[in-house]
């Protein structure tokens, strides 16, 4: 490792469930609805709150500091049925508005309307997401406020409490791992980094993991993640994690992209549209962040992962346009522009794929701009060839809060991809470029159940925003755990 990178901690809150607020605590929040009573721990009523501005509404928040004791924190919960989503904003909100207080307590998970589980789960999500801050590279790091999230819940209700706030910190904590891994500078999270990061993950969370080099990519007919590192002094490296739990009640493949700092290659992007591209490898981070807490979430199916890592550069051994590429299945590529390169990766790690015979395949990357202008920064694509997969991951989507958006596999559009040289070119012309994009893809998954998941937009966001922190937002890390653990074949 490089003598100028230096490590930076990670940092997460813990979380305590109690049967009763502890004295010691900074600050208690208190959910307030829409209509109904007020709760009287917080010394003002209706009225009271009416006059400053405050009227319950969902995510709403007003601190009444109190001298000597905590402070206490109104958060409106709205006056529709609770749901897991109203509670995770209710407590990002919690946290963004209890500022630079560090222990903070809430009967959030006590409410009725969510089993106890799932209320506790999404509390500690929304708490723990919206505490997170990355440490950054400074002489004196970035400090998160948060250090611990108090869920305060009777009797009946701590058991669940508990199995949900286990499962609600090792979900955030995989969403956490992928936005360190993004919001890392490019120097420190190269594709060797990435496999070592891999490595550490593995032994620390029951998976296999095996990696593969430069000599053993050009061995495997690996020329999709060969040509994109053409460019590069810095070697590549693909990731296979393995999780096998005893008998499985399914098998699913992750593979994600890898783009460990995409300046375009040859085809250059402009330096503005190079700022963000240290987080092209968002895909790959969310499969190593998802595989990370599967055992701890006693996941029932088989998942392999696959992380395909390189840098995309313009050095003297570039893959120049016009170039064509054989990819691990045989197929080959007409290069038109090299800045089309999450796909030319993505084609080597989905064949892999292929060749383990799942019952399903995801893969997930920063794949293109044209997804981002079709559905904003908030929303992923997905596109693929099996409606049950995609619908597996919407109702993933909305149990996390990821949202996601279906575009169609249209076939039509196949033939912008044709090439005089090779079986395609890598890029389809301006009209429909996520779906260009999806049907480069298509060619390598054979008849496997294939879903793709296009996370250019939510990769990141500009700001502090609910449980979303500034930068990387771990995007997929959630979803692709909810999907794992939920899979039947
Ligand atoms: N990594 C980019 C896509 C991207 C852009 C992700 C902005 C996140 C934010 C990808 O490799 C890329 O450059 N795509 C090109 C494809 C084009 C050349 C067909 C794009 O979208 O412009
Ligand atoms: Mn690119
Ligand atoms: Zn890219």
């Amino acid at each position: 490792m490089d003598v100028w990178v230096r490590k930076t901690p990670l940092m997460t809150a813990t979380v305590l469930i109690a049967r009763t607020t502890p004295k010691t605590v900074d600050a208690v929040a208190v959910p307030v609805g829409t209509s109904g009573t007020v709760p009287r721990s917080l010394g003002l009523n209706r009225a009271a709150l009416a006059a400053v501005g405050f009227e319950g509404k969902p995510g709403q928040t007003l601190v009444v500091p109190s001298g000597s004791g905590p402070a206490q924190i109104a958060v409106g919960i709205g006056d529709s049925a609770l749901t897991v989503q109203t509670l995770r904003n209710a407590a990002g909100a919690i946290v963004r508005a209890a500022g630079k207080r560090a222990v903070v307590a809430t009967n959030l998970a006590d409410l009725d309307g969510v089993d106890a589980a799932s209320a506790a789960q999404a509390v500690v999500e929304g708490g723990l997401l919206a505490g997170y801050r990355f440490a950054g590279i400074k002489k004196e790091a970035n400090t998160a406020a948060l250090t611990q999230l108090v869920l305060v819940v009777g009797e009946k209700r701590t058991n669940g409490a508990r199995i949900g706030s286990e499962r609600g910190q090792a979900t955030a904590a995989a969403a956490i791992l992928a936005r360190d891994l993004a919001n890392m500078p490019p120097a420190y999270m190269t594709a060797r980094h990435m496999a070592e990061k891999a490595v550490e993950v593995a032994h620390a969370s029951g998976l296999t993991v095996e990696v593969f080099n430069r000599d053993q990519l050009a061995e495997m007919g690996c020329g999709g993640m060969l040509g994109v590192n053409a460019g590069s002094v810095e070697p590549p490296r693909m990731v296979r994690l393995t999780y096998s739990p005893r008998n499985p009640v399914g098998h699913v493949a992750l593979v994600g992209k890898g783009v460990m700092y995409d300046s375009g290659g040859l085809s250059l992007k402009p330096s503005d549209g190079q700022i963000a591209m240290k987080m092209d490898m968002s895909g790959a981070a969310a499969v190593l962040a998802a595989m990370g807490a599967l055992k701890a979430l006693k996941c029932k199916v088989k998942v392999t992962g696959y992380l395909m890592c390189t840098d995309n550069l313009p050095g003297g051994n570039a893959v120049k346009l016009g170039d064509v590429l054989t990819f691990r299945n045989g197929k080959t590529a007409e290069i038109h522009n090299t800045d089309a390169e999450g796909r030319l990766v993505l084609a080597d790690g989905l064949s892999l794929a292929v060749e383990d015979g799942p019952d399903a395949i995801v893969d997930i990357a920063t794949l293109t701009g044209a997804c981002m202008v079709a559905l904003g920064l908030k929303v992923a694509g997905v596109i693929g060839n099996d409606q049950s997969v995609i619908d597996k991951l919407r109702t993933s989507s909305a149990a996390t809060d990821e949202q996601i958006w279906q575009l169609p596999l249209e076939k039509a559009y196949r033939k912008q991809l044709d090439s005089n040289v090779a079986d395609m070119r890598n890029i389809g012309g301006p009209p429909a470029g996520a779906i260009t994009a999806a049907l480069f893809l298509h060619e390598f998954v054979a008849e496997v159940p294939w879903a793709h998941l296009d996370i250019a937009g939510p990769m990141a966001v500009d700001g502090d925003d609910g449980w979303l922190s500034k930068g990387a937002t771990g995007f997929g890390a959630r979803l692709l755990i909810d999907f794992a653990t939920n899979f039947v074949k």
